[in-house]
């Protein structure tokens, strides 16, 4: 059969789409390894690293084998973790104070972790989930049964000097409390860590996709059977006005980095925060669009690396500059491969 109809068109997009060199040319974002953060469990004491269930390939390390893993990271270009403690149940308390206990789990890994490998730049987490026996980032108020703003604020400015007493080179407030930012500035330079930058998860939305992180943490709910419903704090998944309105808080209380978390299922923020600040953005891909990817892969539904690197280059391409990912060891590994 032959054709004779010719489209007479002064543009023909595909042009550029006809071999690899000209889509490579053409080529409009690309992901870096340099732009990923891989966030790490640490768990306390000894034994092999254990794996989280509903974070295939994730695993719980111990001191020693969270600085061998920073090894391998920084040899694969990733300088930059986000550190993560599992607290033992027998040292959760009401009101967590084991976050302020200064040779707790974190602290001693932040420590080790930036004598062994002082290139690896090192991010501690700010706030009380893993230390409360209730799982909520703040302090509960039985009474009203409240999360208190105010007295959160002040034991997360104290965690701050503590992590970067030990060594942090950022503290990461993921909290959700009013005025942490400032506060978290004002503590950490009146004991001269004027140089220790603040990443702030500034929209952090109450998403159903932080579930596989609180297994991984041990930070449900332990004293009761009711799943968390942290709505009080992080904002409403309906929200964007609102998200634009935090961001712009956080700025001007002196966050270095601003966040917005989760990623993938909030694309559109991402590129309103990118259009609304000058500072550095960073994405989080939460633990539950890690999760999803990876069980769609084990059932053979998804092919891994292509949704992998997939999902990664929308959130690069929304605009964040930096991204957290659980998968930012397995796309430095294969770049790394794949380099010419
Ligand atoms: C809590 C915290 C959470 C995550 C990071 N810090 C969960 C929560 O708010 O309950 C989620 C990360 C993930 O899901 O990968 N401060």
């Amino acid at each position: 059969m032959t054709h004779r109809f010719k489209l007479d068109l002064p543009r023909r997009p595909r042009r550029l789409r006809r071999s690899s060199a000209l889509r490579e040319l053409s080529c409009e974002t690309r992901l870096e390894v340099a732009r990923l953060i891989q966030p790490l469990f640490v768990k306390a004491g000894e034994g092999k690293p254990e794996p989280i269930a509903s974070m295939p390939g994730m695993f719980r390390l111990t001191i020693p084998q969270l600085v061998e893993e920073c090894r391998t990271l920084c040899s694969l270009g990733v300088s930059a973790v986000a550190l993560f403690p599992k607290i033992e149940a027998a040292l959760k308390r009401e009101d967590g104070r084991e976050a302020l206990n200064p040779s707790n789990l974190n602290l001693q890994a932040i420590q080790t972790l930036k004598q062994a490998l002082p290139e690896m730049t090192v991010i501690a987490d700010l706030a009380l989930d893993p230390y409360t026996t209730h799982g909520h980032d703040g302090l509960l108020d039985r009474n009203s049964g409240e999360i208190a703003n105010d007295a959160t604020v002040e034991v997360l400015a104290e965690m701050a000097v503590l992590a970067a007493h030990a060594g942090a080179d950022m503290v990461a407030p993921s909290d959700m409390m009013d005025g942490r930012v400032g506060a978290i500035r004002a503590a950490l330079d009146a004991s001269d860590f004027e140089n220790t930058a603040i990443m702030a998860y500034s929209a952090k939305f109450a998403s159903a996709y932080y579930g596989p992180f609180r297994d991984a943490v041990g930070s449900k709910n332990a004293v009761s059977e009711v799943p968390l419903n942290k709505g009080s704090y992080q904002l409403n998944p309906a929200n964007r006005r609102e998200a634009l309105a935090e961001v712009e808080l956080d700025e001007s209380e002196g966050a270095d980095v601003l966040m917005v978390k989760p990623a993938g299922p909030y694309l559109d923020v991402i590129r309103e925060v990118r259009e609304a600040t000058d500072l550095p953005l960073a994405a989080y891909q939460v633990s539950g669009e890690y999760a999803q990817i990876m069980a769609a892969a084990e059932n053979g539904w998804l092919d891994l690396k292509a949704c992998r690197d997939e999902s990664l280059l929308a959130i690069r391409r929304a605009g964040a500059d930096v991204i957290l990912s659980y998968f930012a060891k397995a796309y430095a590994e294969d770049f790394a491969a794949n380099a010419p």
